[in-house]
């Protein structure tokens, strides 16, 4: 049933990160830049760990293209693992290295550590932590910069910020006010793109995530609220400190997103249960929420559906608390999620544990680690979002050829 589909492999020590993306019409711009500029977003944030300043990832196209362009082919990917010559031996795919480094046996609370190692029947629990890391996180960014620039031909955006870190949350209804006032310019643009997205997304909200955007782009940690950000360094610095670790909560909006991604007619293609399922397969992602969402729950219908309107331009809305989805279908309104990263469960100050071989009671292992990786998170949650619509936008429109797929939009968007 997907039309985009697309995989990850390797190890986070191990020689490359290896990923493939099937479905991306032909005759789509890409070069290597589109994607690295994503892959840096994703190791920056205030609070990570050593491996991010020692490592900064550059992606290989090795097939799909040709001349700067995709050919409707797979395309494969390949980002090299700069630490690899301390690993070699460690974790070298040849039986003669077997043994090169000690096992690790002290799994960690809040991984995939002792699951896993029961679950596939090892007794050194790198064999499990190495592909469970969220350096894999490195390949989904490098597909979903892909998704991105295909959904960004068709003037869809996907913005993300972080509006909460451990206790604290950012205040974002200054911003509200300032989309409503004449603050921004209109910029007139004849590209297909731009009248697309210009048609399809009520322009206070296209304002209002831009700006958020680039407020949370200028930030160290991704959020749009300069004051909430200093008080959240503040509890990061408190965290390294102390030895323990934090969490957050990540919003993701996507603008011109045309009305009727996503069915009502069977429980798998509901848009939001697609973006749920992507979002939450995360690493550390423990809650996900659509528009207005948990608090949705807590308010009278009467305050919370988003009433009907219609004018020159066709249906509208003036309150988007769906986050842009009805009955599993996208209304063209920007889809809105928010997301609940869990803390950091790889602890300075360990938490107990039991070494698997002898049973014994012993503090968890301690790999370096991050302290805060909620920025990171969100920009790992745009690929999700991208990939998803991405996806969607293929089952909806088909097309193999950009100009096929633009062809096929249009007439839609056009007979609505
Ligand atoms: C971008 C990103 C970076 C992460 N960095 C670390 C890290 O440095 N150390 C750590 O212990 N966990 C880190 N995590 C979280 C773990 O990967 C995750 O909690 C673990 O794999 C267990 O999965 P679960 O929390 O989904 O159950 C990170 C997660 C993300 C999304």
């Amino acid at each position: 049933m997907h039309k985009l589909r697309f995989t990850t492999a390797g190890e986070s020590h191990g020689r490359t990160l290896c990923g493939t993306i099937e479905g991306i019409p032909s005759n789509m711009k890409l070069a290597a830049d589109d994607i690295n500029h994503d892959l840096a977003r994703r190791q920056k944030g205030y609070g990570r760990g050593g491996r991010m300043k020692i490592e900064s990832d550059s992606v290989q196209i090795l097939s799909g293209l040709r001349w700067g362009a995709t050919l409707g082919s797979p395309i494969s990917l390949l980002i090299e693992n700069k630490d690899w010559p301390n690993w070699e031996r460690g974790m070298s795919i040849d039986a003669l290295d077997t043994g090169a480094i000690d096992p690790v046996v002290r799994p960690r609370p809040g991984h995939a550590d002792l699951a896993g190692a029961l679950k596939y029947d090892q007794d050194d629990v790198r064999n499990i932590l190495e592909r469970s890391s969220a350096r894999e996180t490195a390949m989904r960014v490098a597909l979903g910069a892909i998704a991105k620039k295909f959904l960004a031909e068709i003037g869809i955006k996907i913005y993300s910020y972080v509006i909460e870190i451990g206790p604290e949350k950012a205040y974002l209804e200054p911003f509200v006010t300032e989309a409503s006032s004449d603050n921004f310019s209109d910029s007139s643009s004849d590209s297909f793109s731009d009248n697309l997205s210009d048609n399809l997304s009520d322009n206070f909200f296209e304002k209002f995530y831009e700006n958020l955007f680039d407020r949370a782009e200028a930030s160290e940690l991704r959020c749009p609220d300069n004051d909430a950000s200093e008080r959240m360094k503040y509890e990061i610095d408190l965290a390294i400190k102390k030895g323990y670790s934090l969490g957050g909560v990540f919003e993701i909006a996507a603008t011109g997103v045309p009305p009727g991604l996503g069915s009502h007619v069977q429980w798998d293609r509901r848009l939001n249960a697609r973006l749920g399922k992507a979002i939450m397969s995360i690493q550390a992602i423990k809650g996900v929420e659509i528009g207005l969402g948990f608090e949705m729950a807590r308010r009278p219908g009467s305050e919370v559906m988003d009433e009907i309107f219609h004018g020159p331009g066709g249906y509208y809305r003036e309150t988007n608390n769906s986050g842009g989805i009805e009955g599993g279908i996208s209304i063209g309104m920007p889809v809105v999620l928010r997301a609940a990263m869990k803390p950091i469960p790889t602890l300075r100050r360990p938490l107990k544990s039991v070494n698997i071989r002898t049973h014994e009671p012993m503090e968890a292992a301690y790999e370096r680690s991050d302290v805060c990786a909620v920025p990171a998170a969100a920009v790992v949650g745009e690929a999700m979002t991208a990939l998803t619509l991405a996806d969607e936008v293929l089952i909806k429109f088909g097309g193999d050829s950009m100009a096929e797929l633009k062809r096929n939009l249009e007439g839609y968007l056009n007979s609505l």
